[in-house]
């Protein structure tokens, strides 16, 4: 009796903590991303991620509905170097939670589009009025719900390429700043965090300036609601070698030098000159530009049709990696640590990237106010009502994700990775590793039937967390100290 009583205290002992990946949000303050918890730059070394291209059927699986497809991925994310993907279109249905927590175990954010080439879940460029419905609003904030909750999520992208021409220029702009306004009050009122709003743009040169100032200016002072949090741009213009006049680089960070908020490359790499060399991955992370910049996506993850894939998946599953990846993985690496706080004074040496100070001056009324008219762009007319304020104001109980515990088996990679000679990777190559501390929650008060079970989450925890593991040991030790003295 007695001694099992004090095995029913071992066991609780032994119990592991659940594990959490903990990472830190990221804040938009000025024209930079900024790690909320350590206050240092955040740039974004990314790819653009959507197996199956745009086209995919979205009802029974999304990027990040299958998690043995997620551990594939994210092996390679972390081989890559990469901090961040983006995603085009998720169905906010699905379930997403092991996916988010996988990515953010490995310290990588995402940036997610809201819309998806499903009918009903975006704008028709041309005839905004007939797809902005209160269903379309009901879409875009059930995958804010969804994604606000995971630490994880950098950003929305309002829309993507939605002005690409003049007929889109005449009649989506104003629809745009409706659905940035839209986005930003639900997440103002119904999300743990503030989370960024931004669009991704066309590189036009028609549209390049005016869309950007339209978009971020503000409609009277104060209002920062129809305001972009962060623009991106789509930019294919460093084609093979080249340098930043004759790539054109210098005009953009010229255009984009006195923006209020950050700016990244939302789509970048062009492939006209093949292998691709990522020579503007250099550019994009050197001193003329990261006053301006905070990084970009490569164009992209997997290979589909137009051939811009870093690595090519077969029908069962498998991983093929193309040269392009070992390319760019190795210009990554070239890139300095760059969220360390030395780097950051390197590469913007004129910046003392003191946040607090620098808030002060990058408050709201920094914003310039919206002008009468931008070049190329259609802007008059009357007022766009939002349909969304009855939503807005009563929340849309739509699913909200949460992070899950990790298993050991969900680390680790079954499908094979074959690398550019066709050999297939070791077991060992393809585990995700665990970059993040990882919060404990206590559980010593939950009582677990089966022993079985308690085993088996023991051995399958990855632990990081030595404070408590020693703290554990320290209580175990008194334990059996005493149960000694109890039993003699
Ligand atoms: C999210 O981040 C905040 C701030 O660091 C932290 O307090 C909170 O516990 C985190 N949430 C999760 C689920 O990790
Ligand atoms: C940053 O600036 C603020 C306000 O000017 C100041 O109080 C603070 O000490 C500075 N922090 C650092 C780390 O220099």
């Amino acid at each position: 009796m007695k001694s099992n009583i004090i095995k029913q205290f071992l066991f609780l002992l032994l119990l592991p903590s659940k594990l959490w990946a903990a990472i830190h949000p990221i804040d938009v303050v000025g024209k930079y991303f900024v790690d909320s918890i350590t206050k240092e730059r955040f740039y974004i070394k990314g790819v653009d991620y959507q197996p199956g291209g745009s086209s995919e059927e979205l009802s029974k699986s999304d990027p990040l509905s299958d998690p043995e497809k997620c551990a594939r991925d994210i092996v390679l994310f972390q081989e890559l170097g990469i901090n961040t993907i983006r995603i085009y279109s998720i169905n906010p249905d699905l379930d997403h939670d092991k996916c988010m927590t996988m990515l953010a175990a490995a310290g990588i954010y995402l940036l997610l589009d809201v819309n998806s080439p499903v009918q009903g879940q975006h704008l028709n460029r041309y005839e905004p009025w007939s797809t902005y419905t209160m269903s379309y609003v009901q879409h875009i904030f059930k995958v804010v719900e969804k994604f606000s909750y995971y630490n994880n999520t950098l950003g929305f992208f309002a829309g993507n390429e939605v002005v690409n021409d003049m007929k889109s220029a005449q009649f989506s702009p104003k629809y745009i700043k409706v659905i940035i306004g839209d986005l930003k009050k639900y997440i103002e009122k119904h999300s743990p965090r503030s989370i960024p709003v931004g669009y991704s743009a066309a590189d036009d040169l028609n549209y390049r300036a005016s869309l950007a100032s339209y978009l971020e200016c503000a409609e009277e002072k104060g209002d920062t609601y129809n305001s972009v949090d962060f623009y991106g741009v789509n930019s294919y213009q460093w084609c093979g070698t080249q340098t930043m006049e004759s790539s054109g680089y210098d005009k953009l960070i010229r255009t984009y030098s006195s923006y209020t908020k950050p700016i990244i490359f939302s789509e970048f790499g062009c492939n006209q000159v093949l292998p691709r060399q990522f020579d503007e991955v250099k550019a994009l992370f050197s001193k003329p530009m990261t006053p301006t910049f905070s990084g970009g996506l490569v164009y992209e993850f997997t290979q589909e049709s137009n051939n811009y894939g870093l690595v090519s998946l077969d029908s069962e599953g498998n991983a093929h990696i193309l040269g392009d990846f070992e390319k760019l993985k190795n210009t990554y690496k070239e890139i300095p640590p760059l969220r360390s706080k030395e780097m950051s004074k390197f590469i913007v040496a004129d910046e003392t990237l003191n946040v607090t100070s620098k808030q002060a001056f990058f408050n709201k009324h920094q914003l310039p106010i919206c002008k009468n008219r931008y070049d190329n762009l259609n802007i008059e007319g009357t007022a766009i009502r939002s349909v969304a304020s009855p939503i807005i104001f009563k929340g849309n109980h739509g699913l909200r994700g949460y992070y899950v515990t990790l298993e050991d088996k969900d680390l680790q990679c079954e499908y094979e990775i074959y690398d550019i000679n066709g050999k297939a990777r070791s077991k060992e190559s393809k585990r995700i590793k665990v970059v993040n501390d990882l919060k404990s929650e206590k559980q010593e008060t939950i009582v677990r039937s089966s022993g079985v079970e308690a085993a088996s989450l023991e051995n399958s925890s990855p632990k990081r967390n030595f404070g408590s593991q020693i703290l554990r040991l320290g209580m175990l030790c008194m334990l059996i100290f005493f149960s000694m003295m109890f039993l003699t």
